[in-house]
C-alpha cells in the first residue's frame, strides 16, 4: 500500500471514529498540549481527564506554572503518579519563561531539548500546534505499526528501534499537513489505545486490518517483539508516621531524585530494626498496620505502614511537624495519602 493511502485512512478513521472530545482535542495551544501529553504518558485518558482541568484551572499559562512553588505543582499531581514528570513540567515553565519568554519553540527538534520532553512528546506537539511533518512511537503506536508493517526485528536493539522510527517517517502524510498532521498523529494514538490493544486487539474495527501483515500471518498478538523484559525488584520499606496529640504529624521531603522524588513522606526506613532505633524516646507502642504492595515500573515495594503518638520527633530523621490536616494540601505518593486518611477517619472514629 502507497503511504499516502496510509495516512489517509488513518486520517480519515480519525474524524469519524477517533476521540474527538476530550478536554485538549484540538487545541493548537502548545501550553495546553504540552501538559496533556506530559498527563497521557503512562497514565489513563479517564485518570487525566480529572486531573487536566484543576491544573489548567490553578495554572492557566506557562509563566503562572513557572511561578508557583515546586511543593504546589506536587500537590496538584498528587495521585497521578511519576513525579519525575512534575519536576520535569515544572523545570521546563522556569526555562521557557527565562531563556525564551515564556513562548515554546515550534519545531519537534527544539522542543525535545527541554526537560521532560523526549522524541516522541516533542512530535506529538510539534504535529499537533504546527502541522509539522513528524513521527510519534509511543508504546501504543509502536504497537500499531510493527503489526500493520509486519517489523518482527527485537526492538530491544537501538538499530532495530531506528529502523522502526525510520519507516515511521515514511508513512507520515505528504499533503495539506497542517490540517492531516494533528489528526494523523491522534488517529494512531487512537487506534493504538482503543482498537489495536495488546492483549484484546479489535481488528473486526480496524481501518487498517486489510493491509495488517500480522492480521494476514494470523499473528497479531506477537507483535512487537522485545526481548529485554524489565527486570523487576521487590523492596521493603517500613515507613514511620508520628503523630502527637494535636494531630501534627512529621513528614519530611524525599530525596529529589528516585522512588517519590520531591514528595512528603512520613521517614522510610529498609528494616524494623533501623525504625525502632529512630522511635523517639518515651514513645507510646508502635501500632503496625496491616503491610501492602505498591507496584512501581521497576519495582514492587512492600509498604510496612507504622504508627506512633508523640510528641516527639524520631531520632536522627530530618523532616518537620505539619499542622493537622495540613497534608491534605501537600505532594504525597498516593498509598501515603489513603494511609493518612485511613489514620486521620480511624483517630476520629
Ligand atoms: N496518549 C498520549 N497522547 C495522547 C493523546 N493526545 N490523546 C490520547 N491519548 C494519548
Amino acid at each position: 500500500m502507497r503511504a499516502a493511502d496510509f495516512a489517509d485512512r488513518v486520517v480519515r478513521w480519525q474524524a469519524a471514529h477517533g476521540r474527538n472530545d476530550l478536554p485538549w482535542s484540538g487545541t493548537r495551544d502548545p501550553y495546553r498540549v504540552w501538559l496533556s501529553e506530559i498527563m497521557l504518558q503512562q497514565t489513563q485518558v479517564a485518570t487525566v481527564l480529572d486531573y487536566y482541568p484543576r491544573f489548567l484551572a490553578r495554572f492557566p499559562d506557562v509563566r503562572a506554572l513557572a511561578r508557583a512553588p515546586l511543593s504546589e505543582v506536587l500537590g496538584l499531581w498528587s495521585g497521578l503518579g511519576y513525579y519525575a514528570r512534575a519536576r520535569n513540567l515544572h523545570r521546563c515553565a522556569q526555562e521557557l519563561v527565562e531563556r525564551q519568554g515564556g513562548t515554546f519553540p515550534r519545531s519537534a527538534l527544539e522542543l525535545a531539548k527541554l526537560p521532560g520532553i523526549g522524541r516522541s512528546t516533542a512530535a506529538a506537539i510539534a504535529a499537533f500546534c504546527s502541522g509539522e511533518r513528524v513521527a510519534i512511537l509511543d508504546a501504543n503506536v509502536r504497537r500499531v505499526l510493527t503489526r500493520v508493517l509486519g517489523f518482527g526485528a527485537d526492538l530491544a536493539v537501538i538499530a532495530h528501534e531506528r529502523q522502526l522510527w525510520e519507516q515511521a517517517e515514511e508513512l507520515l502524510p505528504t499533503a495539506d499537513l497542517a490540517r492531516a498532521m494533528p489528526r494523523y498523529t491522534q488517529g494512531l494514538m487512537d487506534l493504538g489505545a482503543t482498537v489495536c490493544l495488546a492483549g484484546n486487539p479489535d481488528c473486526a474495527h480496524c481501518p487498517l486490518a486489510d493491509v495488517c501483515v500480522a492480521y494476514r500471518q494470523g499473528r497479531v498478538r506477537d507483535y512487537p517483539v522485545r526481548t529485554r523484559k524489565l527486570q523487576r525488584r521487590s523492596e521493603n520499606w517500613w515507613l514511620l508516621l508520628c503523630v502527637d496529640d494535636a494531630g501534627r504529624c512529621w513528614l519530611a521531603q524525599r530525596p529529589a531524585r528516585g522512588i517519590w522524588g520531591g514528595l512528603q513522606c512520613p521517614p522510610v526506613f529498609a528494616s524494623r530494626r533501623a525504625l525502632d532505633a529512630a522511635l523517639p524516646h518515651g514513645a507510646a507502642q508502635v501500632r503496625e498496620w496491616p503491610a501492602f504492595t505498591h507496584v512501581l515500573t521497576h519495582r514492587d515495594l512492600l509498604l510496612h505502614p507504622m504508627l506512633v503518638r508523640t510528641a516527639q520527633a524520631p531520632a536522627d530523621v530530618p523532616g518537620a511537624w505539619h499542622a493537622a490536616g495540613a497534608w491534605r494540601s501537600l505532594g504525597l505518593p498516593a498509598p501515603v495519602r489513603k494511609w493518612l486518611e485511613a489514620v486521620d477517619s480511624a483517630g476520629r472514629g
